[in-house]
């Protein structure tokens, strides 16, 4: 045999460096906490239920606390020679506590255990996500509750379309957001299972108590398939997927804010303690943390597909190539996470220029669907308003002249159903709060939704 606590059936040893290869000690340490909350859970029901004897469960559990204060003292030392962290600490536990260490395995296998140790870890951290996720919202609706009548130009085609407001503007984030949480709070059900007693693929013969264990442990419920149980990456998959998401909008949002910050543009500042500078040109004033956002998506995409690509075709139960689902889970969780936290700052801290947003809706024909819907409230049909108004915008584009700067006489020319009154409709602030349809930009819209935002944010535990 070999020294593994594996090695029984072994006669060779493999070097260091193919141990090195296989090992996963080096990323799975961060599991150590959830590791020992499992053990301990094990070792409670292995006690209760008479698997072991009492005595030695509660040799095993001193032994475990023992572990639990060195590690939060840092002075656990893991080696790549005892290849994971179940498998360090059970060496670390035998060094403490000697043989009886041994009984802490009856019933489980490392397959359900790394599964049980993986829904912790994300069971544990999805809170944090979610009320990072809360107070970005949080700043979003402060900001879109202060410039729920700051007129700006709304784009389609990055063209100049219609006016709407930057709180309106802001609101979709919200809602985009409110989405993800509720992603992450879905995904919270199945981190809430417990794998534990699956053993290594097929249950045990031993008296186990799942129920018991899910208890001791938080779970909501546990597996009822133990092959579903240590192959199952979906909660994982999931996470990473809804990551995935929400990091496409956070790089949405970061083009548009980089775009604003352009001299070209100028409708908001970057606050300096959320920009830098360059090491050349001293009048660079840089959205650096919107970039790295934006950059770091394809980062959380690639762990996203990394795993996917990972459980493709695996065929039930466990495979080690399962090993690889760690790191792309720790990455996407610290990844996302910072990026929330940097979003919350950046939001917060940023200046807006509203009078250079609004001046970019004066000159940029962006009234023409308010002329074009005008006509068609006085009986034009709205195709033939469309290219009345199409030609008097080509007219205006060729004398420099807005549809508002026309004559009335110019205008009746065009439609002789035009009258005075239509100059009111031409303002942006017109065009914004006649769009009063549910979910529009007028400013009463908006002020109703930021209400109806605060609400949901009170719902947010
Ligand atoms: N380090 C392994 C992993 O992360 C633990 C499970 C090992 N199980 C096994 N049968 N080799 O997947």
């Amino acid at each position: 045999m070999t020294d593994k606590l594996w090695g029984g059936r072994f006669t060779q040893k493999a070097a260091a460096w193919v141990d090195k290869f296989g090992a996963s000690i080096s990323f799975d340490q961060q599991m150590a906490h959830e590791d020992l909350e499992g053990s301990l859970a094990h070792v409670a029901m292995l006690g209760k239920t008479g698997i072991i004897p009492q005595a030695d469960a509660d040799a095993i559990t001193a032994g475990l606390h023992q572990l639990q204060q060195k590690l939060e003292a840092g002075e656990l030392h893991f080696t790549i020679a005892n290849e994971d962290i179940h498998l360090n600490l059970e060496s670390m536990l035998t060094d403490l506590i000697g043989p009886v260490a041994g009984k802490l395995h009856t019933a489980r296998s490392r397959n359900d255990q790394v599964a049980t140790d993986l829904h912790l870890w994300l069971k544990h951290r999805l809170p944090a996500l979610k009320s990072a996720l809360s107070d970005l919202q949080s700043v979003l609706v402060a900001q879109a509750d202060a410039h729920a009548g700051t007129i700006m130009p709304g784009y389609t085609h990055m063209q100049h379309a219609q006016p709407i407001t930057y709180g309106h503007y802001l609101l979709a984030y919200f809602e985009m957001f409110q989405r993800d949480y509720e992603r992450f709070t879905f995904t919270q059900k199945h981190t809430d299972m417990l794998p534990l007693g699956a053993a290594a693929l097929a249950g045990t013969t031993f008296p186990i108590d799942r129920e018991f264990v899910a208890e001791q442990l938080d779970f909501d419920a546990v597996y009822h398939n133990s092959l579903d149980a240590v192959s199952d990456r979906d909660f994982a998959l999931e996470f990473l997927s809804n990551a995935a998401i929400l990091m496409q909008h956070l790089s949405r949002l970061a083009e548009e804010l980089i775009l604003w910050c352009t001299y070209e543009f100028n409708y908001i500042e970057m606050s300096d303690a959320f920009s830098t500078g360059s090491s050349i040109m001293p009048q660079k004033k840089n959205a650096d943390f919107a970039e790295l956002t934006r950059g770091k998506t394809g980062r959380v995409y690639g762990d996203l597909m990394g795993l996917l690509t990972t459980m493709k075709s695996l065929p039930l139960a466990y495979n080690k190539d399962m090993q690889e689902d760690k790191e792309p889970i720790f990455d996407a969780y610290d990844t996302v996470l910072g990026c929330v936290h940097i979003f919350s700052g950046m939001l917060e801290s940023l200046t807006v220029h509203p009078e250079k947003m609004h001046d970019a809706t004066i000159k940029d024909f962006s009234n023409a669907t308010e002329l074009a819907d005008y006509l068609a409230t006085k009986g034009v049909p709205f195709r033939q308003a469309h290219e009345i108004v199409g030609e008097l915008v080509l007219k205006g584009i060729q004398s420099g002249q807005s549809l508002q700067d026309m004559s009335l006489a110019d205008l009746q020319k065009a439609a002789p159903q035009i009258e005075a009154d239509v100059y009111t409709d031409l303002t942006s602030e017109a065009a914004v709060n006649r769009r009063t349809s549910l979910g529009g930009t007028a400013v009463a819209n908006v002020e109703k939704e930021v209400a109806r935002a605060k609400q949901i944010l009170a719902t947010h535990a």
